[in-house]
């Protein structure tokens, strides 16, 4: 190489433009103008991803602990919750082997199902789907449906069969005496 050919290789040497990988300084006056107005900070950015993880696992996990917490205080008080008043429902006789009728039981604004399933079985329900509480409604089979999402539970136990709903329907405990159908209380289970 001659002294021109070398005096061309040290200029270019010089103006070459620094590695992504080793971000130029930006008031160095040989970073191009793009990398200034878009800098890569590859290591503050892993910094900045890891610390938010960490904060989005913490306050999952502290989310987590508390709907635990709540289901469990809840528990505890449905379980000292005293238990509602006997309510006379009807008279034995209104109600005709596979028909259904309508109360309301706790409150007057909780509505429930009565089903005669046979001479002797009777089973009551809340009304409400465990879903999204729309009202179920006698469904084919000896089934309820909820015409919502097509929600089906069975009859016999309240529990789901098909749709969306995961939990059974509150079932309302029935005495029979004296030829009547008590109302005597409500049992809410998960399974
Ligand atoms: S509200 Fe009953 S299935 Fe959705």
């Amino acid at each position: 190489m001659n002294e021109e050919q070398n005096k061309v290789v040290q200029e270019a040497q010089q103006s070459a433009v620094p590695l992504l990988s080793q971000p130029a300084d930006a008031t160095d006056s040989r970073t191009p103008p793009w990398v200034q107005d878009f800098p890569v900070e590859t290591e503050q950015d892993n910094y900045v991803a890891r610390r938010d993880f960490t904060k989005f696992m913490v306050l999952t996990s502290c989310a987590f602990a508390a709907g635990q917490a709540w289901i469990g205080l809840k528990s505890i008080a449905d379980a000292r919750a005293p238990r509602p008043a006997e309510k006379l429902v009807a008279r034995i006789d209104e109600i005709a082997v596979g028909q259904t009728l309508t109360f309301n039981y706790p409150a007057e604004h909780d509505p429930c199902l009565l089903l005669r399933l046979s001479e002797t079985e009777f089973v009551a329900y809340s009304q409400k789907c465990t879903h999204l509480s729309c009202a179920v409604v006698p469904g084919e089979n000896r089934t309820l449906h909820c015409p919502c999402h097509e929600g089906v539970f069975d009859c016999t136990n309240g529990r789901p069969l098909a749709g969306p709903p995961r939990r059974p329907l509150p079932r309302i405990t029935l005495q029979l005496r004296d030829g009547s159908i008590y109302a005597t209380g409500v049992e809410v289970s998960t399974v």
